[in-house]
């Protein structure tokens, strides 16, 4: 081989953040023709940012091609090709593919700009030189930055399938929560003691304070059912969500369900979604010590400062009140615009 492909990852100054910082990959196998993470090999941002994933060429092959894939989260077996270049043409596949170009900052750039980012876009990506003979490739985590939640069905607990708990994710500007998301929200201090469904159909929880209630005397962290039945089995969601364009407000009123999707609609706004109210609390720290009508008929109260006389909360936290009777006009209205 006479020319020295060689692909080498740039940090440079991406609308994300670059985070991880690895050191220690021993276990790897030596790379000739592409260098390992130079300093990180994490990219974040929130949705309906643009971000770049950055990949470059060291020399200019004659012929060659790279093509970006993205690993996971997607079903196994299946690759899901985002953008292939030769160096002067690009074709775009897929989902990603409308929302996906090449930076081509200079002429050996070929780092992926990925547009209007959305929540499914968090996952792992692949930048592949393929010249023929020498495969190589380089791996980059693309994070999206926000918030998971649990969700439970307002028939109650443990009702939901995979598919329903899908949905429900959905329904509340959401999706269902990936493993590394749940993780990441646990060692913010999410606790929770009932079982949810994960995207890959594993079903876990996770504990900071362990109690006997909580699957007992455990150390703190994900309790973990592991994969179940998709159909059969029924848990309740954990869904994440990201940053919104709208933002969340109050009414503050005494009003049934009816009346506060009324009030939210006379300020030309609706009810908000729950993935709407905890993105609100964990990017604008709504605070509001006042149960409302969000729009699956549940109440809630976004607290980010607890406080004497405020249901009690010692952390943090979007506190419900489960699916009160929508005839009742105990309730506020909180109202997405
Ligand atoms: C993302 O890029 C598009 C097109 O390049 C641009 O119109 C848009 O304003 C950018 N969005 C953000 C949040 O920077």
């Amino acid at each position: 081989m006479k020319f020295a492909a060689v692909l080498i990852l740039t940090i440079s100054y991406f609308s994300g953040i670059c985070e991880a910082y690895h050191e220690d990959k021993h276990d790897l196998k030596k790379l000739h023709y592409l260098l390992e993470p130079l300093v990180c090999d994490e990219v974040t941002a929130r949705r309906g940012e643009n971000v770049t994933l950055p990949c470059v060429l060291r020399t200019k092959p004659s012929h060659f091609k790279v093509k970006w894939t993205k690993l996971e989260p997607t079903p196994r077996g299946v690759e899901n090709i985002i953008l292939i270049t030769n160096g002067h043409a690009q074709k775009q596949y897929g989902v990603l593919g409308p929302r996906a170009h090449l930076r081509q900052k200079h002429e050996l750039d070929v780092s992926l700009r990925l547009t209007d980012l959305e929540l499914e876009d968090d996952g792992r990506y692949r930048c592949e030189l393929i010249n023929g003979i020498d495969d190589e490739s380089v791996e980059i985590t693309l994070r999206i930055e926000g918030v998971v939640f649990p969700y439970q069905s307002k028939h109650g607990r443990y009702k939901l399938t995979h598919a329903e708990a899908k949905q429900a994710c959905a329904e509340q500007d959401a999706t269902l929560a990936t493993y590394r998301q749940l993780y990441r929200a646990w060692t913010e201090g999410l606790d929770w003691c009932n079982a949810g469904w994960l995207i890959d159909g594993t079903v876990h929880y996770p504990i900071l304070k362990p109690r006997a209630v909580c699957g007992g005397d455990l150390e703190p962290g994900i309790r973990s059912y592991g994969p179940k039945h998709r159909t059969k089995d029924h848990f309740d969601a954990f869904c994440f969500t990201s940053a919104t364009t709208g933002s969340v407000f109050f009414i503050d009123r005494h009003l049934n369900f009816a009346e506060a999707v009324q009030a939210c609609k006379e300020e030309g706004a609706s009810l908000a979604r729950v993935g709407q109210l905890y993105s609100a609390w964990h990017f604008q720290r709504l605070d509001r010590c006042d149960g409302g009508w969000l729009q699956d008929g549940s109440v809630r109260f976004p607290i980010t400062s607890p406080r004497k006389n405020c249901g009690g909360l010692t952390e943090p936290s979007v506190r419900s009140f489960g699916y009160p009777n929508k005839h009742h006009r105990l309730y506020g209205a909180y109202c997405y615009r």
